[in-house]
C-alpha cells in the first residue's frame, strides 16, 4: 500500500496472506528465507536491507538471503546489532545506529535497523532477520509486531 507521500508502506495483513500461499507445504529453510525476503523487502520504501542471518556454528552468524548491497559474511554473536539479537533473544529496535555500540556498517548509508531473532517450532534459533534503512527512527512498535508474527507464521508452525 501506499502512505500520503505516495511511498511504498508495507501492509503486514495482506502480506501474511501473500507469504502463507507461498509457503503452503514447504519446509526448506533457504527456500522460505528466499521468499521471505523477496516479498518483504520490496513491499516498503524503508526497507533498504532486508536479510537473514542463519546460525551456522555455535556462536556465529553467517549471511542467508537478502537483498540490497552486499552484506558481511559472518557475524559472531558479540559483535554488531545482529549479535546482540542472537545473543539475547530480543528484538533490537535502533532508532540511530551510530548510537549502537558495537554497530556493524555495511552501508555508510544506514541510519536505523531493526533485528529480529528467528524461532523454529522446536524452540531453536535459525539466526535473524536483519533489516536497514537509510531514513532515521524508521521502525516502530507496529514492525516488531508485524514481523514477528510472519517469522513466527513461516518458520515456527
Ligand atoms: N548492521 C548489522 C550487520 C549486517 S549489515 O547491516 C547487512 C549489525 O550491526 O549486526
Amino acid at each position: 500500500m501506499k502512505d500520503h507521500s505516495g511511498a511504498a508502506h508495507i501492509d503486514y495483513a495482506m502480506i501474511t496472506k501473500t507469504l502463507a500461499a507461498l509457503a503452503e507445504g514447504e519446509t526448506d529453510e533457504i527456500a522460505l528465507m528466499a521468499t521471505f525476503i523477496c516479498e518483504v523487502h520490496h513491499a516498503d520504501d524503508r526497507f533498504d536491507w532486508t536479510g537473514f542471518y542463519r546460525v551456522a556454528e555455535p556462536e556465529r552468524l553467517k549471511i542467508g538471503p537478502y537483498q540490497g548491497g552486499h552484506g558481511c559474511l559472518v557475524i559472531p554473536f558479540d559483535h554488531g546489532v545482529c549479535g546482540a539479537a542472537a545473543r539475547t533473544g530480543e528484538v533490537q529496535l535502533v532508532d540511530d545506529v551510530d548510537a549502537f555500540p558495537g554497530h556493524i556498517a555495511c552501508a555508510s548509508s544506514t541510519r536505523s535497523e531493526i533485528v529480529l531473532p528467528v524461532w523454529r517450532k522446536d524452540g531453536s534459533l535459525l539466526g535473524v532477520l536483519d533489516i536497514d534503512s537509510d531514513q532515521p527512527a524508521a521502525f516502530t512498535s507496529d514492525d516488531v509486531v508485524g514481523l514477528g508474527a510472519l517469522l513466527t507464521q513461516v518458520f515456527a508452525k
